[in-house]
């Protein structure tokens, strides 16, 4: 297998349903924070073969209320790779299934590290970019990296 073979897109759809209500009747942030942190770490574990934990999460904007009954959708992608860590972007959409209307309600990044059993930190395979598309989106994860770097710096 080559690096540019390994499986770096997942997605995932799940019908919301009244456990993940707030108190308005909409979806709980919470509920679609877990999922959204469950999707990058399957999409970062099934990329790098190993067990990740997540890092961090930058600012997530939840810009419109997902409605109880609509289909959610998230589309997650390792946009970048470091030595022994992925970010993962994960776009959330939220379809009315019946009148099919489909709303972009969120996009957030994850940062996830891969670490062995022991929680040592091991290294992830480095994600090459092809499309169009994915180089973009790899261009613009090596400047939240380092934008990450300068803000967290001890
Ligand atoms: C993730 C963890 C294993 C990293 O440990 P560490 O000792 O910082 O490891 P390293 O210094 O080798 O850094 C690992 C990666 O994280 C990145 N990183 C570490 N600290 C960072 C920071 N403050 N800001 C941005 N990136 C950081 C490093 O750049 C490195 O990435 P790279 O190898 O791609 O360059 C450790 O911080 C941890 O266990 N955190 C808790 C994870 C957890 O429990 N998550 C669930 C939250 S409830």
């Amino acid at each position: 297998m080559t690096e540019s073979n390994y499986t770096h897109t997942l997605t995932m759809s799940i019908l919301t349903n009244t456990e993940m209500a707030n108190f308005a009747g909409n979806i709980h942030g919470g509920q679609l924070l877990k999922l959204v942190d469950e999707v990058a770490y399957a999409c970062a574990c099934r990329y790098c073969g190993n067990f990740c934990v997540t890092l961090s999460v930058d600012q997530v904007f939840f810009k419109k209320p997902i409605k109880m009954g609509q289909l959610l959708t998230f589309l997650a992608s390792v946009n970048y790779t470091g030595t022994t860590s992925m970010e993962i972007g994960v776009k959330v959409i939220a379809e009315d299934v019946t009148s099919r209307t489909v709303t972009h309600t969120n996009s957030c990044y994850i940062t996830m590290v891969a670490t062995n059993e022991k929680g040592k930190t091991i290294k992830v395979p480095p994600y090459i970019p092809t499309t169009n598309i994915e180089k973009k989106r790899h261009t613009q994860a090596q400047k939240r990296r380092a934008l990450r770097l300068e803000v967290n710096k001890d």
